[in-house]
């Protein structure tokens, strides 16, 4: 049956930002996380330790994170590619990370420059010393439907990634349709698959709006007994490594189906609109949420 609360774990800053081509100052970033923060959201990733080489938008890391780690409320992880960007997390005051792994060899070479099993093994390198630090730590399975290059990827692609991430210990495993392309009648195959290796508590979904599809995904899923949803206020994001993917589901019309439903998220949605209308405005472009549109009474 439908969870009675959803935790929604906000991505904008770094999933929504990471694809923006003019770099945002860092003051806007702090500025959107603070806000983030002080609508009641239970997590809000900050951003990733990558290659600044790989993604420049993201080269400030260090500084926003040293920023925001002693913001309360919130739960603040960070994306870590491997050991380098591991220890710079860990140093600059993260308290929780994430790894990312794809179900597609072709993202995994694109996205991380290395194979699947080569991701796994260096994935194994972070969980283990995160242990060591008693940091908990996230995994991304990406494109868990289709793959820019390979078109679709069989849910049992999907199952296998998750489980191995489970495995070596990541407390949460969220599954990406990182090109937007999933409808209900993909997702449940997909997550059927992966519920019969991991446990569907430790299972979060991340879909993209590039078909406008997502709010039916995330229907199918709660249905199916997913509690955890990713979302980006006002829409925001995008892959680099993955062509002509949008943004992620608005957060904004993520709370308002589920107020709608009757679920619990803890999340205030007038100061969820302040947030998206601050950032949509620094990017100088109408909000992607249509909920936040039609709330504001534009
Ligand atoms: P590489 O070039 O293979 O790395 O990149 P390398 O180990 O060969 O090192 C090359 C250089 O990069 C060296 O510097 C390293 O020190 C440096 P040099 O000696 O040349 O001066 N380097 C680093 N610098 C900073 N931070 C690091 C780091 N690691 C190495 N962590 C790497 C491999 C994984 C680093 C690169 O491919 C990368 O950063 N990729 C990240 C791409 C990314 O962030 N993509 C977006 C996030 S994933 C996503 O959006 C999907 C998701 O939302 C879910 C979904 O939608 O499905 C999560
Ligand atoms: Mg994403």
């Amino acid at each position: 049956g439908m969870p009675n609360h959803v935790k929604i774990v906000e991505v904008g800053a770094r999933d929504g930002l990471q694809n923006e081509k003019k770099i945002v100052p860092t003051s806007v970033k702090v500025e959107l996380i603070q806000k983030l923060v002080s609508c009641g959201l239970p997590v809000v990733e900050v951003t990733g330790f990558v290659s600044p080489k790989w993604v420049p938008q993201l080269s400030d890391a260090k500084d926003v994170m040293e920023a925001v780690k002693d913001l309360e409320g919130a739960r603040l992880p960070v994306l870590t590619p491997n050991m380098k960007g591991f220890e710079a997390a860990v140093a600059a005051g993260a308290k929780e990370v994430a790894v990312f792994a794809s179900a597609s060899e072709s993202f995994s070479k694109s996205n991380i420059n290395c194979s699947i099993e080569e991701s796994l093994v260096r994935y194994r390198a972070v969980t283990s010393a995160a242990k060591k630090l008693a940091i908990p730590i996230r995994g991304y399975v990406s494109c868990a439907i289709g793959c820019p290059v390979e078109g679709a990827i069989s849910p049992s692609k999907v199952a296998y990634v998750a489980k191995e991430l489970h495995d070596m210990g990541c407390f949460e495993i969220s599954l990406g349709d990182t090109i937007g392309i999933a409808t209900p009648g993909t997702v449940v195959p997909m997550l059927e698959a992966v519920m019969a290796v991991v446990p569907v508590e430790k299972l979060a979904v991340h879909f993209h709006d590039t078909y406008g599809q997502s709010l039916s995904n995330i229907l199918v899923s709660l249905q199916m007994g997913i509690s955890t949803v990713d979302s980006s206020v006002a829409g925001l994001g995008g892959c680099p490594y993955a062509k002509g993917a949008t943004g992620n589901v608005a957060t904004e019309d993520v709370v308002y189906m589920l107020n709608g439903l009757g679920i619990k998220t803890n999340v205030d949605l007038q100061k969820l609109l302040v947030a998206g209308e601050f950032i949509s405005k620094h990017l100088d472009r109408p909000s992607g949420s249509k909920a936040a549109t039609a709330l504001s009474g534009a």
